[in-house]
C-alpha cells in the first residue's frame, strides 16, 4: 500500500508504544515521517527501525508542552521534507492512580499540560503549514477515558475528554482550509502506559489487573498498538475523506458492554 506516498507525517510520542508503531506504519505506506519525542535515545531507535525497513524518517527531540519546541518540529518538517500533510498528535502521560480527593495537584497539572496543552499546541502550530499545502489531516490520540468515566484517573479522564472536545472545535475551524481533524479513543493497549497503570492499581499483583480487564473486554484481550495504527492511518488517508470531528472508539467492545 502507498496511501502516503509523497506525504509528510509528523508523529508525536514516537519513541514508544502507539507512536512508534504508527510511525512505522505511515513509513511503510510511503510517508516521510517526522518523529517527535522527549526521549532522544528511543526516538533514534524509532528512526533506525524505519530506515532499516526501507522508510524515511527524521527525529526531532521536543517537549510537546513547550510552544517554541512545537513550532520547531513543524519548521523542521517544512525544512527537511517541504511541508506537512498529517499530524498524529499522540504524546501523552497517564499520571498516577488515586481517588479524586487524594489526587496529587502537581501531577494533575502535569497531565493536563501534556495531554491537553500539548495537543492544542500541535494543532495550533501545524495549521498554517497545512493551509500552505492546501489541506491536511490531524489525528489526536484521546482514549476511552475521553468518553467514559475513569475512577482513580481523574486528571487523565479530564484530559482525554478535553482532547475529544478540542477535536470537535478544530474540525469546524479548520474545515474551510480542507483540514480534517479526528480522534482515536483506544481502550486498553499493550504498551508501557498500561503496564504502569496495572502496577499502580494492584502493586502486589499487576497481572490480576490484566486478568480482570480481559474478562471485561468482550474480545477478551488488550489491543496491540498495530491495531490502533491501522485506524489512525485510515483516518489520515483519503479513504476517510468525509470524516471529520469524529472520535473513534477502538476498545474490543469494552465500553459497550
Ligand atoms: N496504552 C493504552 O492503554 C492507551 C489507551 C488509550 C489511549 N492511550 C494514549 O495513547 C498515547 C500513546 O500512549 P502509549 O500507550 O503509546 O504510551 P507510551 O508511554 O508507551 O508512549 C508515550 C510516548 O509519549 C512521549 N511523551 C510523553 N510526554 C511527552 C512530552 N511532554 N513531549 C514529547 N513526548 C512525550 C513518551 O516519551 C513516550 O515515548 C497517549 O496519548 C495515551 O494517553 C493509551
Amino acid at each position: 500500500m502507498s496511501r502516503f506516498s509523497n506525504k509528510v507525517v509528523i508523529v508525536t510520542g514516537a519513541s514508544a508504544g502507539i507512536g512508534r508503531v504508527t510511525s512505522l506504519r505511515f513509513a511503510s505506506e510511503g510517508a516521510s515521517v517526522v518523529a517527535v519525542d522527549l526521549n532522544e535515545e528511543t526516538l533514534n531507535e524509532t528512526v533506525e527501525l524505519i530506515e532499516g525497513a526501507g522508510g524515511t524518517a527524521h527525529a526531532v527531540v521536543a517537549d510537546v508542552t513547550v510552544s517554541a519546541e512545537v513550532e520547531n518540529y513543524v519548521n523542521q518538517a517544512v525544512e527537511v521534507y517541504g511541508g506537512v500533510d498529517v499530524l498524529f498528535n499522540n504524546a501523552g502521560i497517564e499520571g498516577h492512580v488515586a481517588p479524586l480527593e487524594a489526587y496529587d495537584e502537581e501531577i494533575f497539572d502535569k497531565v493536563l499540560n501534556v495531554n491537553v496543552k500539548g495537543v492544542w499546541l500541535g494543532m495550533r502550530h501545524v495549521v498554517d503549514a497545512m493551509r500552505l499545502r492546501g489541506g491536511g489531516n490531524i489525528v489526536n490520540t484521546a482514549s476511552g477515558a475521553g468518553v467514559m468515566a475513569t475512577p482513580t484517573l481523574v486528571a487523565y479522564g479530564a484530559s482525554k475528554h478535553a482532547v475529544v472536545g478540542m477535536t470537535k472545535t478544530a474540525a469546524i475551524e479548520f474545515a474551510p482550509a480542507g483540514i480534517r481533524v479526528n480522534a482515536v479513543c483506544p481502550g486498553v493497549v499493550n504498551t508501557r502506559m498500561i503496564r504502569n497503570i496495572e502496577k499502580m492499581t494492584i502493586p502486589e499483583d499487576p497481572e490480576e489487573y490484566t486478568k480482570m480487564t480481559n474478562e471485561r473486554v468482550p474480545l477478551g484481550r488488550y489491543a496491540e498498538p498495530e491495531e490502533i495504527a491501522g485506524l489512525v492511518a485510515y483516518l489520515a488517508s483519503d479513504e476517510a475523506a468525509y470524516i471529520t470531528g469524529a472520535s473513534y472508539i477502538i476498545d474490543g467492545g469494552l465500553f459497550v458492554s
